[in-house]
């Protein structure tokens, strides 16, 4: 780590192929019952390299904007293995996903459904599509990334899902064939998923009644990742809950899909960072870094627990776990901040850490999923770099930006009106 943090400095976010591909083949093999296509969530870590990667492995892409489809594209996975889910998608987009040949568009709304089918039929072009069901569980997980609750803005509710079919589920190009959900992210008990599949059978079998057949199931992501030691169930326990319920319907002929993203990226990726300056207030410690919510706005934004630790061996001082409360003799309470303007830009509060000095470079654990991709430039903050593992081999898989990447596209003024 040190070496890289000398060659590609810091802030950077350095991921490791064996764990993504390690991450990627224990969910396959979870599931390998009912042989779903694992469209990786390009919205967690959509590094071109890391897409090709998990492409190379054999993942398809779930997108949720043209965007991401295009990197999707980029890294060589065909548009017929990438699902399109989201809830505001612009006419340019649907047409753009249509052309392309999309596998699956996940529709969230009646006035969506209408607009995708009249996209499609202008184009004269089927597009496979699958209702997002909303069925009203509670994933208990936070308020701001709970979707399967029907106070939320995603999927249309149970009660809707029959009439939704019985009315749209004809059309000559928009084929609605298939049921899509997403709870929620992080999810970690397999309940909430038992109770939506649950759900989610029985208006199988009612659309069934209605003469309607459900050709395909895209189970969403949602499953957690182990921000502390041995927080999240395993690929193999999601399975066990979930396979019992989706086994008849694979045995009918359903295809599968999965929407993974935090659990393959989140614990491939650490965040680099070097400590800047100490700083004590009162009875505060501060330890001020080179980046802080610019980087990794989880922490500030959901209340998130990262682990942090210094890379430098600490002799007394190797953790066994990763723990939000560690109790070694020598650890002091200190706040892990970036060196924006203000108060909320902070990694961790009153962290029990091994006293820290300027120049230390701390790694900043499970950063992988929801780091970069929802980094910002605020405070003119250049971007951090990205580095991928492979082996023995390092390599730069996105360079730092610099302030002139930042000011390029307000240079010429262009006159509008
Ligand atoms: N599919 C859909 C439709 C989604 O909305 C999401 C995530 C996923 C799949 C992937 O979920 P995962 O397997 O990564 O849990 N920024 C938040 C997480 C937001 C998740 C948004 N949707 C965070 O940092 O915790």
């Amino acid at each position: 780590m040190r070496e890289i943090a000398r060659t590609a400095g810091t802030p950077t976010f350095v991921y490791s192929r064996a764990t993504l591909e390690g991450h990627l083949d224990r969910l396959r093999e979870a599931f390998a019952p009912i042989d779903p296509l694992i469209c990786y969530s390009v919205k967690s870590c959509g590094n071109l390299s890391v897409l090709r990667t998990l492409a190379a492995r054999g993942a398809g892409m779930d997108v949720v904007s043209i965007g991401e489809l295009q990197r999707a594209l980029e890294a060589g996975v065909p548009a017929s293995r990438c699902v399109y889910a989201g809830v505001g998608k612009r006419d340019d987009e649907i047409a753009a996903a249509i052309d392309g040949g999309i596998g699956l568009l996940n529709v969230e709304s009646e006035a969506e459904f209408e607009n995708i089918a009249r996209i499609a039929a202008e184009r004269e072009k089927v597009v496979r599509c699958a209702l997002r069901i909303n069925p009203d569980v509670d994933p208990k997980t936070h308020r701001y990334t709970s979707t399967g609750k029907k106070e939320t803005k995603f999927g249309v509710d149970l009660e809707r899902a029959r009439r939704f079919f019985q009315l749209y589920g004809r059309d000559r190009f928009a084929k609605l064939e298939g049921l899509h959900l997403h709870i929620g992210s992080p999810i970690y008990t397999v309940e909430p998923y038992v109770e939506a599949l649950t759900k989610t059978c029985a208006l199988i079998e009612e659309l069934a009644k209605d003469g309607i057949e459900i050709r395909s199931i895209d189970l969403g992501g949602g499953f957690g990742a182990d921000y502390e030691t041995a927080q999240s169930p395993s690929a193999r326990d999601y399975a066990a809950a979930i396979l019992p319920l989706m086994l008849p319907l694979k045995a009918r002929g359903v295809e599968f899909f999965l929407e993974p993203g935090r659990s393959i990226a989140a614990n491939a990726g650490v965040l680099l960072l070097r400590v800047l300056y100490t700083k004590d207030s009162g009875e505060k410690h501060f330890a001020i870094c080179d980046a802080g919510m610019n980087a990794l706005l989880r922490p500030s934004h959901y209340g998130s627990f990262h682990f942090i630790w210094p890379v430098r061996p600490q002799a007394g001082f190797v953790p066994t776990q990763r723990s939000s409360n560690m109790a070694m003799e020598g650890l002091r309470a200190q706040d892990i901040v970036g060196p924006l303007c203000e108060s909320g830009d902070f990694l961790a509060v009153d962290r029990a850490m091994p006293p820290l000095a300027r120049g230390d470079l701390l790694a900043v654990f499970t950063a992988g999923a929801y780091g970069m991709s929802m980094a910002s430039r605020y405070n003119s903050s250049p971007l951090p770099a990205e580095v991928l593992v492979s082996g023995n081999r390092v390599e730069l898989i996105r360079r730092r930006e610099t302030v002139d990447d930042l000011v390029e596209h307000e240079r010429n003024v262009t006159v509008l009106l």
